[in-house]
């Protein structure tokens, strides 16, 4: 496979919100995965993991979304603040109608992000919630003179106002957000919306719900009647290998078909994306408003033996085939996908880590935003070559340096690619990539290494070529030095 790169055109830029993550309260994502609490034996600041912080600081986790999810829409903010002891229970109806304490709220996320040092994105709740409570909450977090919400957060042991950088007007409102229909929602948007108030010299970014999958009427209805009071519109595609939601097949035991049918439908991302920015395209030509994928990834069947409400499932290279191949089409439509979020962080879908009583685990897919992470706010590399033959690719350019990521998604074939430029030559910085032997390769507890992050060498560097072999079943990452 042959493939040019026009390192001198000028291209968008990827924005780091595309490697942004997703924290629900839903099985183990923020209870054990997050918060273990100030009295726990897991090493832990202010009540949050440690090793989990420290793991998703090495991927530069540029965003987390917070508290949901179906969850946003029957979250009443104020049961979640104040001392701990006193706040009051909740019942977390969709996620396996557990107890929820209320234990992780607005401070204990603002103190996760603090330590992350990342940017906030709240969703709010309309399902269940009234105007007023959103625009209090907003009015809680973000005002720093005198108000009485800004009185009650000092009150709560806060001084100075946090910074939310993306506000989620419902999530899902077609569905568990209230199932309403667009022309509904699109005014209850615009009516909630305008108490999301800017409070401090910072502006909030505020999304509307978008669609579902293919719900092209959606984003025509949303975009026709409110696309002025937003800035961006979600859209949410999970990748499932059978498509049929009872039974959406294992996360490890997994025949070969279910390796190609979850990365096809991952591929349908695309077709998605633009199809929906084409509808956008009437209503916002300038590509204002971004198309935020706030929730994507890989669903299976839980693990067995595991609460069918937490979705908990593992993650193997397939998972980090999916990552790469969606993250590549992110890539591709830079101009109008200003962030994405995969679902979730911690134990829940498609995880960067898995966390078991004080042990850790970082997945395949977590080494993929490792070696990806080069690509976050770069330019991005325009080319010439054909996604052919389960080999996709990506290209970008930051501080100097020349980034080009490839993935082969094949069983069983070895790749031979060959990258030109117009001018110059490859001056290779650093090489990386992830593979295995097997189609379920994953880490485990015991064996948590099974699958990590190796130095790559199948590489040549011969007059203004690069002649890379790509064994099946890889992802790497080549860091060039630009010239
Ligand atoms: O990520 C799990 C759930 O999937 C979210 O809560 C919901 O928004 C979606 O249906």
């Amino acid at each position: 496979m042959q493939v040019k790169l026009l390192v001198d055109k000028q291209g968008p830029t990827i924005s780091k919100y595309i490697y942004g993550q997703f924290a629900e309260h839903l099985g183990r994502c923020i209870y054990e995965g997050v918060w273990v609490g100030t009295d726990s034996d897991i090493p832990n600041e202010n009540g949050i993991r440690k090793d989990v912080v420290n793991a998703l600081k090495e991927i530069q986790i540029p965003v987390v979304r917070w508290p949901g999810g179906c969850f946003a829409d029957e979250y009443h903010w104020k049961d979640g603040i104040g001392p701990i002891e006193n706040r009051s229970t909740i019942v977390n109806t969709h996620w396996g109608g557990v107890t929820e304490n209320n234990h992780f709220g607005t401070h204990e996320f603002f103190e996760l992000v603090r330590q992350l040092d990342c940017e906030a994105y709240i969703n709010g709740n309309v399902g269940s919630g009234t105007v007023q409570e959103m625009q209090e909450w907003v009015e809680y977090m973000t005002m720093n003179g005198e108000s009485p919400m800004a009185n009650l957060r000092r009150q709560n042991g806060q001084e100075e106002a946090w910074k939310v950088e993306f506000f989620g007007v419902g999530n899902e409102s077609w569905g568990c957000g209230g199932n309403m229909r667009p022309e509904y929602y699109a005014d209850l948007y615009r009516r909630y919306q305008t108490y999301v108030r800017k409070y401090g010299e910072h502006n909030i970014y505020k999304i509307a719900c978008g669609a579902s999958v293919d719900d092209y009427n959606w984003t025509e209805v949303l975009m026709k009647n409110a696309a002025r009071f937003m800035d961006g519109i979600s859209l949410h595609h999970y990748s499932i290998p059978t498509r049929v939601w009872e039974d959406k097949g294992d996360a490890i035991n997994f025949p070969e078909e279910q390796w190609y049918s979850v990365l096809e439908h991952a591929q349908y991302m695309d077709e998605l994306i633009t199809k929906h920015s084409t509808i956008m395209d009437k209503y916002d030509p300038e590509k204002r408003v971004g198309l935020i994928v706030d929730e994507w990834g890989a669903w299976y069947n839980v693990e067995p033996g595991t609460n069918p409400g937490f979705l908990y499932q593992q993650n193997t290279i397939r998972d980090a085939m999916l990552a790469a191949i969606t993250l590549n089409i992110f890539h591709k439509h830079a101009d109008r996908v200003h962030m994405a979020n995969i679902a979730q962080m911690v134990n829940v879908l498609q995880a960067m880590l898995l966390t078991e009583g004080e042990k850790m685990i970082k997945t395949p897919t977590y080494h993929v935003f490792d070696l990806y992470k080069h690509h976050q706010d770069a330019e991005l590399v325009d080319s010439y070559g054909d996604e052919s033959n389960h080999v996709t690719y990506t290209a970008s350019k930051k501080d100097g340096k020349l980034t080009v990521s490839l993935c082969n998604y094949d069983l069983t074939e070895t790749r031979e690619i060959t990258l030109s430029r117009e001018e110059g030559e490859f001056e290779i910085v650093e090489a990386e990539y992830i593979t295995a032997d097997a189609m379920n390769a994953h880490n485990t507890f015991e064996e948590p290494e099974a699958v990590a992050k190796k130095e790559f060498t199948s590489y040549i560097v011969e007059k203004g070529t690069l002649k890379v072999t790509l064994p099946p079943m890889s992802v790497a990452s080549i860091v060039t030095k630009e010239n």
